[in-house]
């Protein structure tokens, strides 16, 4: 059953929480997440601990994929953007962590993992509960912009929108409309960034062994992977953007000082970086 029709918290989202708490942990940490561990708790752990046996990289590429969009958050914010919008947030602590004056953190979620992390995080003492706005909205199902106006989202004023994680869950309608939304009733200086992984990672019959086997792992969690893509830029520009950057996750460890192993198999996975008005710079 795909997580829209669940009533449980997402499974894959405590998982990634534990895999942002382990790296945090390190003295070499590329991320940096200090409510990430409570958040995941022991559920969290055994996941992770169970897909790391199958992709031993998970852990740098959930470090390098939360660095990278948090630096992206801070360089759009000083460039005078003051709404950040996380679509899909998990058990995302950005509200908290990139807090700045003036600038409000909405976090879109599924009803059921928003309403699980809401539980969590009222346990962790030093958590500040107002940090974020909370738009509960099932991506398959409700209009985006009308659960984050309910939540006090302005149309009226730009925003940073991150979809850390979510995109290969979700059916190419799904991803369609939540872009078109994006591009064409949001403020039109908004921007946004997600990850996204290829078309052979998600459909081929003819992947390597492991590759099938962490298919294969995600798909019990739950969460069967759903859209893929190699080449962003055509679907972002029929859903309204101008202006389209992608990047590779070896070439984001490389700029987070984490080098070049072939070994991670990190072929498959992307960031793409976009907005409506080609003049906005990604
Ligand atoms: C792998 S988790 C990523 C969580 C978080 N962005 C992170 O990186 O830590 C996937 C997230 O997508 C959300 N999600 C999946 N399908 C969804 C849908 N149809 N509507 C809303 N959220 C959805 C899940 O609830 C979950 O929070």
């Amino acid at each position: 059953m795909s997580v829209s029709h669940r009533q449980l918290a997402s499974r894959t989202a405590l998982m990634v929480a534990a895999y942002r708490g382990a790296a945090s942990a390190r003295p070499d940490a590329i991320c940096h997440d200090p409510h990430a561990a409570a958040l995941a708790g022991e559920e969290g752990r055994e996941i992770a601990a169970r897909f790391s046996s199958t992709f031993p990289a998970m852990e740098l590429w959930v470090a390098l994929r939360t660095a990278f969009l948090d630096a992206q958050v801070e360089r759009w914010l000083s460039q005078g953007s003051v709404q950040v919008v996380i679509l899909g947030a998990g058990f995302d602590t950005r509200a908290a962590r990139l807090a700045r004056e003036g600038v409000r953190f909405f976090e879109v979620d599924h009803p059921a993992t928003q309403a699980d992390k809401r539980q969590r995080l009222a346990r962790i003492s030093d958590y500040p509960a107002t940090a974020a706005h909370y738009a509960p909205c099932d991506f398959e199902r409700d209009e985006l912009v009308e659960c984050l106006r309910q939540s006090g989202f302005s149309t009226d004023q730009p925003a940073v929108v991150l979809w850390e994680g979510v995109v290969p869950y979700l059916t190419e309608v799904a991803v369609r409309k939540t872009l078109h939304t994006v591009a064409h009733e949001l403020h039109p200086r908004s921007v946004i960034a997600f990850d996204y992984l290829m078309k052979t990672m998600v459909e081929s019959q003819r992947l390597s062994e492991s590759d099938a086997r962490t298919r294969a792992q995600v798909e019990e969690l739950g969460e069967p992977l759903r859209f893929g893509t190699n080449h962003p830029l055509p679907l972002l520009h029929e859903e309204g953007f101008g202006r389209v950057r992608t990047i590779s996750f070896d070439e984001i460890a490389l700029d987070f000082g984490a080098g070049y192993d072939r070994a991670r198999q990190f072929r498959f996975q992307h960031v793409a970086l976009a907005s409506r008005e080609a003049a906005v710079i990604v």
